[in-house]
C-alpha cells in the first residue's frame, strides 16, 4: 500500500503511518460511559504517506488529499464545512493539531487502506490515528499514543461530528496484533490480555453495512447521560450490578439502555478474568449475554445480526455477538481453529449475503 504517494505526487513521501481496524471482543457502547472495553486489532490496516506541499502550494494553508480506495483527489482547506465524506476525517484530524497548538503546514496526503468500510471494524479511527502518525512523523512532533488517540476522537466528535467514546482510537494507536487491549475509559490505563492460541477470533459482516451517522448513536448517548443525571452518578460507570433494581425505576427506556451498560462493564471485568484464568466456554458465554444485552436492552443490533450470531452459534461458536457500533455490520466470534473453515462454510449457506472479514 505504500507507493501511492509517489504515483500521485511524482516524489517521494517524507513520512508513512499506519494503523488497523479492529473487532471488539466485550464492552460495547461502554466506552462514552466511562466503562471497560476489550478491543482487539485485526489485520486490515490503513496507511498514509505524508509530504510538504509544492512551494507553490505555501501561501495559503492547503491540504491535498488522494483516497487510492476512492480514487479521488481532493483541497482541502481550514476553516471549510464537513463535506461528509472520507476527507473529513484527515482534516478534522490537522485541524485538532493546530487546535492543539502545532504549527501545520501545506500539506499533501496519499491514504490507501484495506479495511471495509460500513463492517463495523472501525475504518475511521484506523484512518485517523495513521494520519495523526504520519504528520506525527513528518513534523516531528512531540505526541505520545494516547495523545494521538485522545485527538483521533476529537476529530470525529468536534469536526465530523460523531459523538463517539475513545475505544476505536486508543486500541488503533495502542493494541498489539493477538492481544485483547483491556481499556479502562475513565483514566485510559490499559492492559495488554493475551488471546487464547486455538481460538480464531472471527469476523463476519451480514451484509447490512454500518452507518453510524450521528442519529441512533448520539441518541444512545443522550439516553445515557439522562439515566446518568437521573440516577445522580457522574457516568453509569458510577453503577454496578449491586444496584440494577434502581435502575427499573427509571422510565423507558433508560433502565433498559443503563441495564445494558452496568452489566456490559461487569461482563468486561469477567471477561478479563475468564481469559486470564484459560477459561474459554465462560469467555464464549459473557460474549453470547453481550449480544442479548445489546440486542434486548440498548437495541443496536438488526435482525441480520441477530440470525448470523444465531447461525455462528448453531455451528459451533464457542461464543458470538454483534460488534462495533450497531445497526449493521459484523459479528465477532471465537471458534476453535481446526473447526474454523467448516464453521464459517455452513454459516454462510444459511446467510447467503454475509462474508467474512
Ligand atoms: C463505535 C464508536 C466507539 C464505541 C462503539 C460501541 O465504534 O466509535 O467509540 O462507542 O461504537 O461500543
Amino acid at each position: 500500500m505504500n507507493g501511492t504517494f509517489l504515483a500521485m505526487f511524482g516524489a517521494a513521501p517524507d513520512s508513512v503511518g499506519e494503523a488497523p481496524a479492529r473487532a471488539n471482543l466485550l464492552g460495547e457502547h461502554t466506552d462514552y460511559n466511562d466503562g471497560f472495553v476489550l478491543p482487539t486489532p485485526l489485520a486490515y490496516r490503513t496507511v498514509v504517506e505524508a509530504g510538504p506541499a509544492p512551494a507553490s502550494r505555501r501561501a495559503e494553508t492547503v491540504f491535498t488529499m488522494h483516497a487510492a480506495q476512492f480514487g479521488e483527489t481532493v483541497e482541502r482547506r481550514p476553516g471549510e464545512p464537513k463535506r461528509g465524506d472520507w476527507s473529513d476525517y484527515p482534516l478534522g484530524c490537522l485541524l485538532e493539531l493546530a487546535a492543539a497548538g502545532h504549527a501545520i503546514p501545506s500539506l499533501r496526503l496519499a491514504i490507501d487502506s484495506d479495511v471495509p468500510i460500513g463492517a463495523g471494524i472501525s475504518s475511521s479511527a484506523a484512518l485517523e490515528v495513521a494520519v495523526l502518525r504520519a504528520v506525527r512523523a513528518l513534523l516531528d512532533l512531540d505526541l505520545d499514543d494516547v495523545a494521538i488517540a485522545r485527538l483521533g476522537q476529537r476529530a470525529e466528535n468536534r469536526y465530523v461530528g460523531m459523538q463517539c467514546g475513545i475505544m476505536d482510537q486508543m486500541v488503533a494507536s495502542l493494541g498489539t496484533f493477538g492481544q485483547a487491549l483491556f481499556l479502562d475509559t475513565r483514566d485510559l490505563v490499559t492492559e495488554l490480555v493475551p488471546l487464547p492460541a486455538a481460538e480464531r477470533v472471527a469476523v463476519v459482516h451480514c451484509g447490512v453495512a454500518h452507518k453510524l451517522t450521528a442519529g441512533d448513536y448520539n441518541t444512545r448517548r443522550r439516553e445515557c447521560e439522562a439515566a446518568a443525571a437521573a440516577l445522580g452518578v457522574e457516568s453509569l460507570r458510577d453503577v454496578g450490578t449491586d444496584a440494577l433494581d434502581r435502575l427499573a425505576a427509571l422510565p423507558a427506556p433508560l433502565g433498559r439502555r443503563a441495564r445494558h451498560v452496568v452489566t456490559e462493564n461487569q461482563r468486561v471485568l469477567d471477561g478479563v478474568a475468564a481469559l486470564k484464568a484459560g477459561d474459554i466456554a465462560r469467555f464464549g458465554a459473557l460474549m453470547d449475554a453481550s449480544h442479548a444485552s445489546q440486542r434486548d436492552d440498548y437495541e443496536v443490533s438488526i435482525p441480520e445480526i441477530d440470525a448470523l450470531a444465531d447461525s455462528a452459534k448453531r455451528h459451533g461458536a464457542i461464543g458470538a455477538r454483534l460488534t462495533g457500533g450497531g445497526f449493521g455490520g459484523s459479528i465477532v466470534a471465537l471458534v476453535e481453529n481446526g473447526a474454523y473453515e467448516g464453521w464459517l462454510a455452513r454459516v454462510l449457506a444459511d446467510r447467503p449475503a454475509a462474508r467474512a472479514i
